[in-house]
């Protein structure tokens, strides 16, 4: 499932996302020990302090190029989001191996080409969040970005894995595994510099909704918002499974009926009625500001229908819980 959204004015927090960050905190013995000189303390306490994967975040971050030699939390950042867009570019050029060598394998042209689809978008992702939201410290955005960067990068590793028998895909499945570590440590640091900003002592690693964390609300804009789930969701539309009072039937049916949404700031709601959908949503990328509100936990669940069939492969569930936080900030103060 991808979403779009306009940066301006509308934060989806994608809540099942952060799911792999907070995995439980392994350490994974990836540092590298022939790396030349020591990292600048900031980033090893910085990674240890805010990242699920420190070890690796450690390493990735001191081979950057773009490391300036007093390190601020910003650059940091700007760094491990630099990480992220070159690992992906190193994914994409193994992927367009994969299909160069599939010499006519309609299945494996088909699945690489589905991850290179989201590694695109992903990468636009990446893109807006270092050249736009985070410039304008919107910091909200720069986190709703990372986050779909973070599901496209899983969205990639489901496509490969249906033809995961030589040993270019297993490499490159295991290069995207790195990515999404990587990815989620982009984010982790992202989630601390909103929350404690250059107060770098409070750092912590990233709670999720599903902890039953809800970021502070500063600065709503929203008549009626209290944080947490939005109640007030004007719904534009219905999807539901026995397609009544007009409903779509599919997911996918509904996204496509809805505009591009070039008018700033209007959100186009597809309310999702509790039911499980079988189907891989994708939103593409012209589509602002779309917003699926569901019935909440295993109520409204959407299960990408290319695992269907597939028996060693347990279906892949994106569980749309409530939908998202919505808030409306004015950005020029928040850094
Ligand atoms: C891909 O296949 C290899 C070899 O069978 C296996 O070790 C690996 O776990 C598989 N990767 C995924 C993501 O399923
Ligand atoms: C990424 O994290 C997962 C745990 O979520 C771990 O199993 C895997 O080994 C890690 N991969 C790399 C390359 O760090
Ligand atoms: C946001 O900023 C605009 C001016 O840029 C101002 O008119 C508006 O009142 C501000 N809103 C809040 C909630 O502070
Ligand atoms: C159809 O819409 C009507 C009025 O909007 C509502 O009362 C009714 O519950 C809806 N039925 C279903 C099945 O959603
Ligand atoms: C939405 O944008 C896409 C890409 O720019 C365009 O091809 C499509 O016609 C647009 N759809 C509508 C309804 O404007
Ligand atoms: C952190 O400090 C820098 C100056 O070193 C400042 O530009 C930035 O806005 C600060 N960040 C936040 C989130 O306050």
């Amino acid at each position: 499932m991808t979403m779009t959204m306009r940066s301006t004015s509308l934060f989806f927090f994608f809540l099942s996302l952060l799911s792999l960050s907070s995995a439980s905190n392994h350490d994974h013995s990836t540092s590298n020990t022939n790396v030349a000189p020591t990292p600048p303390s900031s980033i090893q306490q910085l990674c240890k302090a805010a990242t699920q994967f420190p070890d690796l975040c450690v390493s990735s971050l001191s081979n950057s190029k773009q490391l300036p030699p007093n390190l601020t939390p910003l650059q940091l950042i700007y760094s491990s989001l630099s990480v992220t867009s070159e690992t992906t570019r190193t994914v994409q050029s193994k992927v367009n191996d994969i299909i160069n060598s599939a010499v006519g394998d309609q299945n494996r042209i088909r699945a690489s080409n589905n991850c290179l689809e989201v590694l695109k978008s992903s990468l636009y992702r990446i893109s807006i969040t270092t050249n736009d939201a985070l410039p304008r410290c919107n910091l909200k955005s720069s986190r709703t970005w990372i986050s779909a960067s973070l599901l496209h990068h899983t969205d990639c590793v489901l496509a490969l894995t249906k033809v995961n028998d030589t040993k270019l895909v297993t490499e490159t499945l295991s290069l995207v595994g790195l990515l999404i570590n990587i990815t989620s440590n982009a984010l982790s640091l992202l989630f601390s510099y909103d929350h404690f900003g250059n107060n770098t002592a409070s750092w912590i690693p990233p709670r999720t909704e599903r902890d039953g964390f809800w970021g502070p609300v500063k600065m709503s804009g929203i008549a009626g918002f209290k944080g947490g789930v939005p109640t007030n969701l004007e719904v534009d539309m219905t999807v539901s499974k026995d397609g009544r009072n007009r409903s779509y039937k599919m997911v996918q049916d509904a996204v496509n009926a809805a505009p591009n949404n070039t008018v700033d700031g209007k959100r186009f709601v597809i309310r999702i009625k509790a039911g499980v959908y079988v189907e891989m949503v994708r939103v593409p990328l012209e589509k602002k500001n779309v917003v699926f509100l569901g019935d909440g936990i295993g109520k409204t669940v959407i299960t990408g229908s290319l695992y269907v069939g597939l028996p060693q492969q347990s279906p892949r569930r994106v569980v749309l819980e409530h939908i998202l936080l919505r808030l409306d900030y004015n950005f020029s103060s928040l850094c």
